[in-house]
């Protein structure tokens, strides 16, 4: 077994609600999943990450976990989780769990006995403080904008949250806590995950003596993150996945409003030792400029250790989805399909987020629709609220979109008849054979998979373009922002289209990029017979 598996591989990650319903009951769950197995073999998805599906009392939509060894009846039973375990790696798909360090939830067993004394033995396995005079022990505010202590009604002493109240902190400096956490890992592990992504991991330590954060324009939060235990506790988990190998794991670094690609480069330590990838959100924060994404994935790039391996991602389950960050609707195809092949041709392990493979868009919740608690609470500054990108996937036409045979939890986007699965698999230009040209394209290419990769000044302000070369294999891409056609001729003669955008293959002679086209090319002078689908059938490796 390749135990670097994951450098290559393209990650699909699935919001477990709205995926696939098999119950009728309008919630998604496991055994949906497993029934839509094929589904990614057929776009070529190599690993799945599942946002978590613990036992939950769902106030953070599964984010606030009750039982770490167990599902929650709304997405099956632990026996389900096995089968889709079984069946994914028959398939030879890999399973990465969302495993949430940083707090429980107030219901979980630990946090109960927590509080149910100040001398109680769990009592230092959460974050409490007596506060000062009946006051708040410091400034620190959670990361849904609210006073971060709760002042707990058993004892009268306030204990932290990062996010709701309902979600209280861990306390990484206690060592028999850090013990019985290592525990849930080997306890999956030992099932046969195949790695975890590691929720907001930056934040799991806070500093010793719960200093104020300074108050400054930017809210900087110095104190309540990023502490430099965290990379110590980081070895000791990456010490642990190596006793499992072929295992990894992907560490959501939380920076608000914006990404920070030092940091997130810095929880990979040498490269080998702590994270195996780190999810900066610079990508996430980008608006419709070329130069802008160059920017934020060179820095990304710059930052990071020579031995660490990038990753990417354009949308998920917080942020929504990356086509509705680009001002007006439109010229979305069009857009998704760029955003696809800069995906899936950046160096780097990239994460698909459900529904993005059609090109799905935020949908328009009205206040009453709204289920996620942070929406309601943020309501109307943050329309929809998280909810907009986590409504139900679009599998074909029929009612609730074959999501369900039950009354849908969230409302589907209401485009679903017109932009599903069923759809777009029979466009052969669709965003969905976009990507699955592309994923196809990529593991064809060990330029595309493993090369190195290099920026190219094309003179347009509106075009990134960068090439990926491995051994004397190069393949050069070039994504046109703008809604102008542009001129390729400085650095596209005698080039072999292996695959564009647009509907017909464009007649390369002219060298023309036409609005928001992408291209993927080499500098082959042979012209290479190309498939009906518009890729190459023997690409010059
Ligand atoms: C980040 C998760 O992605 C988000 O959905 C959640 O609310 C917070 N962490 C708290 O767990």
């Amino acid at each position: 077994m390749d135990k670097n598996w994951w450098k290559q591989a393209v990650f699909y990650h699935i919001y477990p609600k709205s995926f696939q319903d098999s119950d009728g009951d309008g919630i998604g769950d496991i055994r949906g999943i497993i029934s839509r197995l094929d589904y990614f073999t057929a776009l070529g998805i190599d690993a799945v990450w599942l946002s978590p599906i613990y036992r939950s009392p769902m106030v953070d939509g599964g984010y606030d976990i009750s039982d770490y060894r167990d599902i929650d009846p709304l997405f099956g039973t632990l026996d389900d989780f096995r089968e889709l375990l079984k069946q994914a790696h028959n398939k030879g798909i890999r399973i990465m769990m969302d495993l949430v360090m940083n707090h429980t939830s107030d219901r979980h067993p630990w946090f109960m006995e927590s509080r149910s004394s100040v001398d109680n033995p769990k009592r230092d396995w959460y974050i409490w403080h007596a506060g000062h005079n009946g006051k708040v022990p410091n400034n620190w505010r959670t990361n849904f904008f609210e006073r971060a202590w709760h002042r707990d009604e058993v004892t009268g002493h306030f204990y932290y949250h990062s996010f709701f109240k309902e979600q209280p902190d861990l306390n990484w400096r206690n060592e028999d806590m850090k013990r019985a956490f290592f525990e849930i890992f080997r306890f999956w592990l030992d099932m046969g995950v195949d790695g975890f992504r590691l929720d907001v991991v930056n934040l799991i330590v806070k500093d010793g003596l719960l200093r104020n954060n300074p108050i400054t324009l930017n809210h900087s939060k110095i104190y309540n993150r990023n502490q430099p235990e965290t990379y110590d506790i980081l070895r000791e988990f990456r010490i642990l996945l190596n006793e499992y190998p072929g295992t990894t794991s992907v560490g959501e670094i939380y920076v608000f409003p914006c990404g920070n690609p030092k940091l997130a480069a810095s929880f990979l330590g040498n490269g080998d030792d702590m994270l195996h990838m780190a999810f900066d959100f610079s990508l996430i924060f980008c608006t419709w400029n070329a130069r802008k994404y160059f920017r934020a994935i060179q820095s990304y790039y710059k930052a990071l250790p020579p031995a660490g391996q990038p990753c990417f991602f354009i949308s998920n389950h917080d942020a929504g989805r990356s086509l509705s960050r680009f001002g007006r609707v439109r010229h979305t195809h069009e857009k998704a399909k760029l955003l696809t092949v800069m995906l899936l041709t950046l160096k780097g392990t990239p994460f698909i987020y459900y529904g993005d493979e059609l090109g799905m868009t935020n949908a328009r919740i009205s206040r009453k629709q709204i289920r996620d608690p942070y929406g309601k609470k943020i309501w109307p500054i943050y329309r929809g609220g998280r909810d907009r990108g986590r409504t139900p996937m679009q599998w074909n036409d029929s009612e609730s979109g074959g999501f369900t045979s039950g009354e849908p939890w969230l409302s589907l986007h209401r485009d679903f008849r017109k932009v599903n699965v069923e759809n777009e698999i029979a466009d052969e230009y669709s965003v969905w054979n976009t990507c699955r040209k592309m994923i196809e394209l990529r593991k064809t290419l060990p330029s595309l998979q493993l090369g190195n990769i290099e920026f190219v000044e094309t003179g347009h302000n509106g075009i990134l373009a960068y090439t990926r070369t491995f051994d004397d294999q190069q393949v050069w891409i070039a994504l046109n922002f703008s809604s102008r056609k542009q001129n390729l001729s400085r650095f596209s003669q005698n080039c072999q289209l292996l695959f564009s955008t647009r509907p017909k293959i464009v007649d390369t002679g002219k060298n023309l990029l036409y609005p928001f086209e992408a291209v993927v090319f080499t500098k082959e002078a042979a012209l290479m017979p190309l498939s009906s689908s518009g890729i190459m059938k023997n690409p010059p490796i």
